[in-house]
This record gives C-alpha cells, sequence and structure tokens, in this order.
C-alpha cells in the first residue's frame, strides 16, 4: 500500500540536518511520491536541490506564495515566468492564493499575482495547489471567472465550512487537501467531510507545519501522513488501503501521470 503527500516543504531549513533520513522513514511509511510547493524566490534554490537529488520521488512547483507578496511582488512574478520557460520541468503552480490572516496591506497585489498565476497555469497546462487563510469571500470571487475553464488543482489545507465546500466541489477539477489539522482534537473538519466524497481528497502533510496527533506540536514530516489517513478512514469508514488507492488516483487525475510511475 503506498500513498501520496501533495503537499510538503522538506526543502527548508528545518529539514536541513536529516533529509536524508526524513526521505527514508517516508518510504518505509508508504509515502510513494511527494510534492513540493515553493514558496518565493528564496526558496527554488533548496527546492530544486531536493528535487534533483531525489528524481523520481520529490516533485517541485513553481509559484508565490501569498505571504511573499509585498512591494517587490512584480519581480517575484517574473522569476516564476522565466522558470516555467527555461525548459525545468514543474508539476504545478504552487504553492499561490490568498492569506488575509497575518496581513491585509497587500490585498490589492495578492489578487493580482494569484490572477496572473492561474494565467500561467492556463498557459502552461499545469495545475495549481491554492493556499487560502481567512479569504474564502475573495478567493472565490477570484476563482469564479475561471469555473468552466480547463483549471484544476487542490485546494490546500482546506478548514472551512459546509458551506464554503460546497462551493469549491463545484469547481469540478479540484480537490482538497486534507492534513494533519483533521486529527486535531478541537477540530470539526471531520464533520465537514461528511459532505466531501472520498473522490475529491488528497492526503498532504504540509510539513514542517501542522503535525498530525500524536506529534502536533513537533516538527512534521512526509512519514506522519499514514495518522492523517488513518483518521481519514475512520471518518469515511473505509480501509486505510481504500483511502490510500482513492487519494493515489485523486492525486493522479490533478498532477497527471506524472506521479503514478513506479
Ligand atoms: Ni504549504
Amino acid at each position: 500500500m503506498t500513498f501520496i503527500d501533495s503537499h510538503s516543504h522538506l526543502y527548508l531549513e528545518e529539514f536541513s540536518a536529516d533529509l536524508p533520513q526524513v526521505i527514508e522513514r517516508a518510504k518505509l511509511a508508504g509515502v510513494s511520491r511527494v510534492l513540493l510547493p515553493n514558496i518565493d524566490s528564496s526558496t527554488i534554490k533548496d527546492m530544486l536541490r531536493v528535487a534533483d537529488a531525489y528524481p523520481g520521488y520529490c516533485y517541485p512547483m513553481i509559484g508565490v506564495h501569498p505571504t511573499s507578496i509585498k512591494e517587490s511582488f512584480e519581480e517575484e512574478l517574473q522569476r516564476v515566468e522565466d522558470e516555467l520557460s527555461s525548459g525545468r520541468s514543474y508539476i504545478a503552480i504552487g504553492e499561490i492564493g490568498l492569506d488575509l490572516y497575518w496581513d491585509k496591506t497587500f490585498l490589492k497585489e495578492q489578487l493580482i499575482a494569484f490572477d496572473k498565476q492561474i494565467q500561467l497555469a492556463l498557459k502552461y497546462h499545469l495545475p495549481v495547489a491554492i493556499h487560502s487563510r481567512d479569504a474564502f469571500d475573495e478567493l472565490y470571487a477570484a476563482l469564479l471567472p475561471y469555473k468552466d475553464t480547463e483549471l484544476k488543482g487542490v485546494f490546500h489545507s482546506f478548514t472551512g465550512s459546509e458551506a464554503e465546500v460546497l462551493k469549491l466541489l463545484a469547481f469540478e477539477g479540484f480537490m482538497l487537501g486534507i492534513n494533519g489539522v483533521v486529527t486535531f482534537k478541537n477540530s470539526t473538519l471531520w464533520q465537514v467531510l461528511s459532505a466531501v466524497p472520498l473522490t475529491r481528497l488528497l492526503l498532504e502533510t504540509d510539513a514542517p507545519y501542522l503535525t498530525p496527533v500524536p506529534y502536533r506540536g513537533k516538527r512534521n514530516e512526509s512519514a506522519y501522513l499514514r495518522y492523517t489517513l488513518h483518521k481519514l478512514s475512520e471518518v469515511y469508514q473505509k480501509s486505510i488501503e481504500e483511502v490510500a488507492r482513492a487519494t493515489t488516483e485523486n492525486t493522479v487525475r490533478v498532477f497527471g501521470e506524472g506521479v503514478s510511475k513506479v
């Protein structure tokens, strides 16, 4: 049985001391692939170094995270375009989106950057990994013009209401990325999932963040994805193997056959 970590920042300094062991534990736990969402121009080099060290196992994305959208956002976007036209292979545009939790100062710029990166996704026929925090209405409005396009992707780290989930599921090419949050004792995400068929879920860690119980508070790593998988197997009352198989198929549907080769 194998499954895919569709969102993991294994290139951050939290892993610089023991990445080979982290990868080894991921493989032993059953993680068959790890997708690496970029953050901004400062992380590309480290991300590509990890992707090159583990070819066929770690797949890089390219994009600018909304919390990195500031005065110099146009240079950040240019770097994304340069990478896309460089011939280097990227599996998706990510992570991109809107984040109004930390700071609303650059909302206008965040909206411009989000739209621009969606257009790049369409131009290069790539899926998008979308981050949204305290910005559901703005995000929904920004995505609506693309509802009937070929745009596909994942709403990464989904934590919203049932009404919100239904609005997002109407985007047929999109999945919800579920991580350790679903294992938190105070989370009601598992209830919201009753509105979500298993055909629309992806597994992700968002490592080094959002560590599942029983390691909550510690550094997250891809091997811990099995705790999220176990929780989903309880929530859906399906076997662990079935949830692993379904989420792997869903990941291939969004990110392409490239992530399915064994
Ligand atoms: Ni992330």
